[in-house]
């Protein structure tokens, strides 16, 4: 049984197929957290709680005078502010007296088959024959704050989500000053902290220390969950690789301000918390309201980060990605932005399109400056009506002209976003956020709209619906170019200002959903700046996302590489672009950045009516190797081989399908060494008795020689050179 509650010993055990998760109603009915590892069969798991005289430990009134009995050695499953846990809560309540002290303890629990909506928040969704579902509710009896802790266990994932729903029964309106949504005690603190930071341009870059005394934590404060850091953490054991050895991955489903922390005690126990951050988080709840936190999804692996990752992918692929886009093959698109930048008319589009076409490419999107007075990053943000100087035919004449070439259409709106010199800013100065008698800052520019109004909401929605019912649109790019300053909303109360953020993000999720509701079939490609908001919350409405901007091949490698830790390829945004490279000035073969684009959604980003006829051909040769690989890509599991973060000369990564029949390998060589070693790659995840054929080479091998003894990596010069293997089991 995937989620059981053993009543004699009151404990409660969430299984999947090779992990338990393991909780226990203890004295005075205080939820206790037991285990989370490898599976084990046993329900009573109480031995595992120490009690111990811990000097300067306070004990639970009730307990006196046993002083055996404190917080520093039980760890609690849901930890509160200020009754005597001294580490890192979850819940901090303040009544209306003031005071904040928290505690919950046992009412009431439910089991039962599939998973619960979360009200207004993107989430991991099963069906009944997928999922069990574990409800249990705590009442703080002072404040009148019921807790109910949410944990669903996957089936057919090796992945536990959970999130949290506070519910105020009293009659006084409290105030949630912390609510974070999940929390992992360790019971040693021997572990890495595996994180995913970044800057624009370098999104997801892969780091790792060892976990030290006191609190170590990544978080976003920008109200996005921001290109710095990805709402990701992993707990991985000193000697976990990519193959071998614990992984804990906890990724949480939010788009805003988030923490993630590890806390090693004086015990030297470690607790992880994850969940919106407390920084400037107020909620005022009012008689008979209920809050919801966002879901943390864990996963937990013996067969190191990798399979840590593939878990991740497996699920966001499957159960967290929606629409008729989810398991399709993406159309290979070309975007104008970097061959055109503002300065376009329909001539100039059309001009790429009819170029597009010949070659195969699939969608035609129009990217920034398509609408209002939008000649440059200055203006225009907020009228979303077409621009008619540079579309004097209009979009619907346009978008039948991309379709009559075979081509579908897209277009991009940065929805979230106002320019001072709009229309849209002239009529309602009071939609963005602001503080009155402080500054607006800008940045990029623009200013950013308060979506924690419904009008504002309104609006968007009704200028939003009227462009993409205007014309054939199937695809949206949704971008976000700022992040946000002067938090404030002028429609909400002082005791609920700091409410702005999230009811922000709430906003932008309604919006989405409404659109999605409105166009079923629209295809949402999201951005912030490239990666900055590529989040499991931005998934649920968007199957795939711009990974970042910089779009040299070798930058990418990284960023997708880090990216892979938590996200599968079909969700990353990926193009070929121009050579030399417009961030980096780099040049990279076009046969590499092909390869590097085809690990993601693959399409093309550069003037294609400025390509010679050799680049031409090889793009066709591109496309029609994308179509026929991208089945192993998108829906295998992805090895990583090579980690660039490491060694300096290679990165290596590649995907075995389901049945094991097929496996493609990706090598780029990162650096070029003038005399170069001899390097031989071991393969992973392939079938050891099945025999696979090296379509290149002929070379007919078991998976077991390909796995345990390796292939060999041609000699290549120049930085950025590539090769892929592509491996295909003999039919028996
Ligand atoms: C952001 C996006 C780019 C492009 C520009 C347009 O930077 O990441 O891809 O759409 O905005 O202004």
């Amino acid at each position: 049984m995937p989620v059981v509650f053993d009543e004699a010993n009151r404990v409660f055990k969430l299984d999947t197929p090779n992990t338990t998760y393991a909780m226990q109603v203890i004295r005075q009915g205080c939820l206790a957290h037991l285990y989370y590892g490898a599976s084990v069969e046993d329900t009573d798991l109480g031995y595992l709680i120490c009690h111990r005289n811990v000097s300067f430990a306070a004990n639970p009134q009730e307990e006196f005078p046993d002083r055996t009995f404190s917080f520093e050695t039980v760890p609690l499953e849901y930890p509160c502010f200020g009754i005597s846990d001294y580490k890192s809560a979850c819940l901090c309540v303040q009544m209306p007296d003031g005071t904040t002290a928290t505690d919950v303890r046992y009412q009431g629990h439910r089991i039962y088959a599939g998973k619960p909506k979360l009200q207004g928040l993107p989430a991991t969704y099963a069906g009944e024959e997928e999922a069990d579902t574990l409800e249990i509710d705590l009442k703080d009896s002072v404040s009148g704050a019921v807790v109910t802790l949410i944990y669903t266990a996957f089936r057919f994932h090796d992945a536990i989500a959970r999130s949290c729903r506070v519910q105020n029964t009293s009659q006084d309106s409290l105030y949630l000053r912390r609510v974070l949504s999940a929390c992992v005690d360790f019971d040693h603190h021997r572990y890495d902290m595996v994180n995913l930071y970044g800057k624009w341009a370098r999104e997801r870059q892969v780091e790792r220390r060892r976990l030290a005394h006191g609190k170590q934590s990544i978080e976003s404060l920008r109200g996005a969950s921001s290109h710095q850091h990805n709402p990701f953490v992993a707990i991985a054991g000193p000697n976990t690789d990519e193959m071998n050895g614990e992984a804990y991955g906890f990724s949480l489903v939010y788009s805003g301000n988030f923490l993630a922390e590890v806390e090693v005690g004086q015990l030297d126990t470690a607790r992880l918390v994850m969940g919106i951050n407390p920084t400037d988080f107020t909620w005022k709840l009012g008689p008979g309201e209920a809050f919801t936190a966002p879901e943390v999804v864990m996963v937990y692996s013996q067969e190191g980060l990798g399979g840590m990752s593939r878990t991740f992918h497996r699920l966001y692929r499957n159960n967290l990605c929606r629409g008729p886009w989810k398991h399709k093959r993406r159309p290979i698109l070309v975007n104008n932005w970097e061959a055109t930048y503002f300065s376009f008319n329909e001539e100039k589009l059309l001009a790429i399109a009819q170029q597009a076409a010949q070659l195969g490419v699939e969608m035609f999107v129009m990217d920034d400056g398509w609408f209002g007075k939008r000649d440059s990053d200055k203006s225009g943000l907020g009228d979303w009506f077409v621009n008619e100087q540079k579309l004097r035919g209009g979009l619907k004449s346009l978008v039948d002209k991309v379709n009559a070439l075979g081509m579908k259409f897209g277009i991009w709106f940065e929805p979230e976003m106002i320019s001072e010199d709009s229309d849209l800013y002239r009529a309602h100065p009071d939609w963005c956020l602001h503080i009155p008698g402080r500054g607006r800052s800008l940045s990029r520019n623009q200013m950013v709209l308060d979506m924690s109004r419904q009008d504002v909401l309104d609006y968007l929605f009704q200028s939003m619906s009227a462009i993409l019912s205007s014309a054939n649109i199937e695809y949206v790019k949704w971008d976000m170019n700022r992040n946000l300053t002067e938090v404030s909303s002028r429609l909400l109360p002082a005791d609920r200002q700091q409410e702005t953020w999230h009811r922000y993000i709430l906003g932008v999720y309604q919006l989405m959903e409404r659109l999605l509701e409105a166009f079923p079939n629209l295809l949402l490609e999201g951005c912030a700046g490239g990666g900055g908001r590529f989040d499991p919350g931005l998934l649920y409405y968007a199957p795939q996302y711009w990974t970042s901007d910089d779009t040299d091949a070798l930058e990418r490698v990284k960023i997708q590489y880090g990216t892979s830790y938590v996200y599968p390829v079909s969700s990353m945004g990926a193009h070929v672009s121009v050579c030399p490279n417009e961030q980096t000035k780099r040049s990279v073969e076009l046969q590499t950045r092909g390869y590097v684009a085809m690990a993601g959604t693959f399409g093309y980003e550069l003037d294609l009516t400025k390509i010679t006829q050799e680049e031409k051909e090889m793009m066709r040769r591109q496309i029609q190797q994308f179509k026929e690989l991208h089945g192993v890509i998108t829906y295998g599991d992805q090895y990583r081989l090579v980690d660039p973060f490491q060694d300096a000369d290679m990165a290596a990564w590649m995907f075995v399908s389901e049945d094991k029949t097929e496996a493609l390998v990706q090598v780029v060589q990162m650096r070029t060494d003038p005399n170069p070693p001899l390097r031989r790659i071991r393969l992973q995840g392939l079938d050891p008795s099945k025999r696979y054929r090296e379509q290149d080479s002929g070379r007919i091998l078991s998976g077991q020689a390909w796995m345990n003894a390796g292939i060999n990596i041609p000699e290549m010069y120049g930085d950025g050179a590539a090769c892929i293997f592509h491996l295909l089991a003999l039919e028996l």
